[in-house]
């Protein structure tokens, strides 16, 4: 295929090179005349591992040039790449200017074309980009998206320093579109990976590498803080996060990634909060793991204000426990939540079949009558009382049993969902909410 690339950096030109190795003819674009020589030269403009091989091998086979002329780079290509940077604005907003001025110049030569032609945003841009690029583009060429030419949101994974081994084995390539023409474009461009591709929502792609950044820079502090509070006391960091690294089942693995309650329990707020004493004593300044119980809060806050902001008086909760199938109250997130309503005067219903108040014993039934001492009287066992009398149903936790109880919901109920749980009439739900969805 003909590829043009907006953009010699680190992305475009490891993309450059790359993309011609497996197969494809490429046109690089720089305002850089630097740079532009450079690959014309067959040299590489950047510094990275394997890429000057690379470049070299591809300039002999006449698969690579480079230019400053954007019209003649797309004219000569039906797929065009952007890899311009995207800055941080001095006040911490994403600077987008390159991206624009590229997405006109590659617009006013697309009203010169009357082949489809596919633009694929590379670089990092925040969701809301690609309809942005599109207008722009519908606008400069006066052609029609997903018609004329489309737009495709592709971001990159690759890190420098490997990044020729990551263009080749990415965790996978994402793709978001509106065109099914372009998705089938871009499957034949990354034919030569093995890596799947997945097609998602644009904005999915589009927030995606934002997420996995964030999350990147979140494990490297997480490290170092246990890494510190290790040396502290004595303890070998590297061998104890290389044991944490071997629990595949709750450590590095799906669980616990699913947006929704805040945690509670008797285990988890009592550890970290244990953890984060065991820093202070030793005067250790831990601001990730010390802003965990913060941000816990603040999702009970989220939950809470979203309640008053229904304005009904009739609400019943599904679930009490902090989690299915246990009757441990302790920590249970909700019930700051509910001792907050009752104190305002609400109608509440708590129907949870594994807390019955007569039969709570030892440090579970002193919690909660330390807690809410009058609990019981809300606590009922009809969960058709409650579908029945409740203008809102807040779902506490995933207990099987409250999916068939939710079918039983009239439509026009609010359906508040803490934990995403799936039941067969979500979708017809009128007044379905969750909570981070
Ligand atoms: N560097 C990385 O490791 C990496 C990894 C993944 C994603 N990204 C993202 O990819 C994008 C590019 O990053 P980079 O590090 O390659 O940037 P870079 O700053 O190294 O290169 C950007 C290039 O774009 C050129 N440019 C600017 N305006 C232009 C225009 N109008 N026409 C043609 N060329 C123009 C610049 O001259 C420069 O050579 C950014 O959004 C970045 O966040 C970077």
């Amino acid at each position: 295929m003909n590829i043009s690339i907006f953009g010699l950096g680190y992305v475009g030109s490891v993309g450059l090179g790359c993309l011609a190795k497996n197969g494809h003819r490429v046109i690089g674009v720089d305002l850089s005349e630097a740079k532009v020589n450079a690959i014309n030269n067959g040299e590489s403009p950047i510094v990275e591992k394997d890429i000057d091989k690379i470049i070299a091998e591809q300039h002999k086979t006449g698969n690579i040039e480079a230019t400053q002329d954007s019209r003649y780079a797309v004219l000569n290509t039906d797929v065009s790449f952007i890899c311009v940077g995207t800055p941080s604005t001095p006040n911490g907003h994403l600077n987008l200017s390159a991206i624009f001025k590229v997405a006109g110049e590659i617009g006013k030569s697309i009203k010169e074309k009357n082949r489809f032609h596919t633009v694929v945003i590379r670089s990092t841009v925040l969701p809301g980009t690609n309809e942005t690029v599109t207008k722009i583009i519908e606008e400069v060429s006066g052609k029609e998206s997903d018609k004329d030419f489309a737009i495709v949101s592709n971001p990159e994974f690759l890190r420098e320093g490997t990044a020729v081994h990551d263009y080749f084995n990415p965790p996978y390539t994402l793709i978001g579109s509106s065109s099914t023409k372009a998705v089938e474009i871009m499957k034949e461009i990354y034919s030569g990976l093995e890596s799947p591709v997945i097609v998602t929502e644009i904005k999915i792609a589009e927030l995606m590498k934002y997420v996995n950044n964030s999350f990147h820079a979140v494990k490297i502090i997480f490290a170092n803080e246990i890494g510190n509070i290790c040396k502290k006391l004595g303890i070998d960091s590297h061998k104890l996060m290389e044991i944490f690294c071997l629990d595949t089942k709750l450590n590095i693995s799906p669980y616990y990634f699913k947006p929704g309650f805040a945690y509670g329990g008797s285990c988890l707020p009592k550890d970290l909060k244990a953890l984060c004493t065991v820093a202070h004593d030793n005067y250790l300044d831990s601001p990730l793991l010390d802003s965990i119980d913060k941000s816990n809060e603040g999702q009970k806050k989220i939950v809470h204000d979203q309640i008053l902001a229904f304005k009904k008086d009739k609400i019943g909760f599904l679930g009490l426990s902090f989690k299915a199938g246990t009757d441990d109250l302790r920590n249970s997130p909700i019930l700051d939540i509910i001792e907050r309503l009752l104190g305002k005067g609400f109608n509440l219903k708590i129907y949870d079949r594994n807390v019955r108040f007569s039969q709570l014993m030892g440090a579970n039934r002193e919690y909660i009558l330390k807690k809410i001492p009058y609990i019981s009287k809300f606590l009922i066992d009809d969960p058709d009382d409650l579908i029945r009398s409740s203008e809102v149903i807040v779902v506490v936790n995933n207990s099987s049993e409250f999916k068939d109880i939710l079918n039983q919901a009239p439509a026009s109920t609010i359906i508040y969902d803490l934990v995403n749980l799936d039941f067969k009439k979500k979708s017809e739900a009128e007044n379905y909410i969750g909570v981070a969805w």
